[in-house]
């Protein structure tokens, strides 16, 4: 593996194209927006579903760095806009923002990402989203096309920052409330700044949702039967491990079901995010081999206490992942010797599990010798 993918652990590879960046404005004091124009000869590549990311490559430090940045465009507005959050200290993003300008080209990977929703442009759905921090991206680009695509869906969202001068985007997202006031809420909470209304002051966690369903997702005017709670659709969850996993384990304990809690992590997060709730017999020293990006990689595993991806991960192997939970299909792989229990799974048809694939994040092994193949999908 070279330097560049070191960067880059846990993606499947795609292809880079040149754009030309047509925008670059800072939002905050820590996160700007990038934008770059895809020309007429790229559009099909560029198609994408919101919720989706790409790839830059860039340099810092005399190395090649590629990073994944959320889409805030909606597929509507035809181009790529990126929302990008200057880590501190001497960064690879800092060096992104200072050293490109409107005009210079850039190579982006074509979109990927499983964070997205099936439209359902004739139905009239509730859907609530939470974010925190840079987290909102790939919920401005799912709001956006929703308001555009679904014409009787409602949108809540729950955005979590430290304080009200940190909150990105907060002139699109305001613009947005204007223009679709009847069908659009959102909910600002800080954690670091005085609120006059104590629900709006705290991290976004499990204690803060059910004050939310209590008081703000309560009575439903167009239904007096039920609450607008009882009514939700789906659920998208953006920012760092611990505030999904509190969030996801409330919404699963206040009733939605997993396949309707969609995720994306923005950083690396070795912990699962549901509690696992089946027992097995111990199986040890496990040898694992697996093939990804064309090389084979082998390994021995302590024992089955932990599933699989999660185990190749902390051992620093390049496992696809993204939601951990069986819903998203990022570590779909086939399994071509040995034996494996799939916990759960929302994801494979039961024609794929019949033909031999798997989701490694919800796979525990059950013999002692397990060959996958991540590259055959
Ligand atoms: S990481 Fe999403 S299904 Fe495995």
């Amino acid at each position: 593996m070279d330097d560049m993918e070191k960067q880059l652990p846990n993606a499947r590879q795609y292809d880079f194209h040149r754009l030309k960046i047509t925008k670059k404005h800072q939002l905050t004091n820590s996160v700007f927006e990038l934008q770059f124009e895809v020309p007429d000869h790229l559009k099909e590549k560029y198609r994408f579903r919101a919720g989706q990311y790409v790839g830059l490559k860039y340099e810092h430090n005399g190395q090649l760095y590629i990073n994944d940045f959320s889409m805030t465009s909606a597929p509507h507005e035809e181009n790529i806009s990126l929302g990008i959050k200057i880590n501190s200290g001497n960064s690879s993003t800092r060096d992104l923002f200072h050293r490109y300008a409107v005009g210079d080209e850039m190579e982006v990977s074509e979109p990927k990402g499983r964070f997205t929703l099936v439209s359902k442009p004739h139905e009239f759905r509730t859907i609530i989203g939470f974010a925190g921090g840079i987290g909102i991206t790939p919920l401005i680009s799912h709001f956006k096309n929703i308001l555009h695509t679904e014409p009787r869906t409602r949108l809540y969202l729950f955005y979590g920052n430290r304080k009200s001068d940190e909150i990105a985007f907060r002139n699109e997202l305001d613009n947005l409330a204007r223009k679709y006031g009847d069908r659009l809420h959102i909910f600002y909470f800080f954690s670091q700044e005085d609120t006059t209304d104590n629900l709006f002051q705290g991290r976004l966690n499990e204690q803060k949702l059910k004050l939310i369903i209590n008081q703000i997702l309560h009575l439903d005017d167009t239904d007096e039967e039920s609450t607008i709670w009882d009514a939700v659709d789906e659920v998208l969850i953006c920012g760092k491990g611990e505030m999904i996993k509190s969030l996801a384990n409330a919404c699963y304990n206040n009733g939605i079901p997993k396949k309707n809690i969609h995720f994306e992590l923005f950083e690396e997060y070795n912990e699962d995010i549901y509690p696992q709730e089946q027992e097995f017999p111990l199986v040890e020293n496990i040898e694992v081999e697996f093939r990804i990006n064309h090389r084979t990689f082998s390994t021995t595993l302590e024992n089955n206490r932990t599933k699989l991806l999660q185990q190749l991960l902390i051992k620093g192997f390049p496992v696809p992942y993204s939601c951990k939970s069986g819903i998203c299909g990022s570590c779909e792989c086939y399994l071509l010797e040995g034996e494996v229990e799939l916990l759960e799974n929302e994801y494979l048809t039961e024609k794929e599990e019949q033909s031999g694939k798997i989701l490694a994040c919800m796979s525990v092994a059950l013999s002692n010798r397990i060959k996958l193949n991540f590259d055959m999908v």
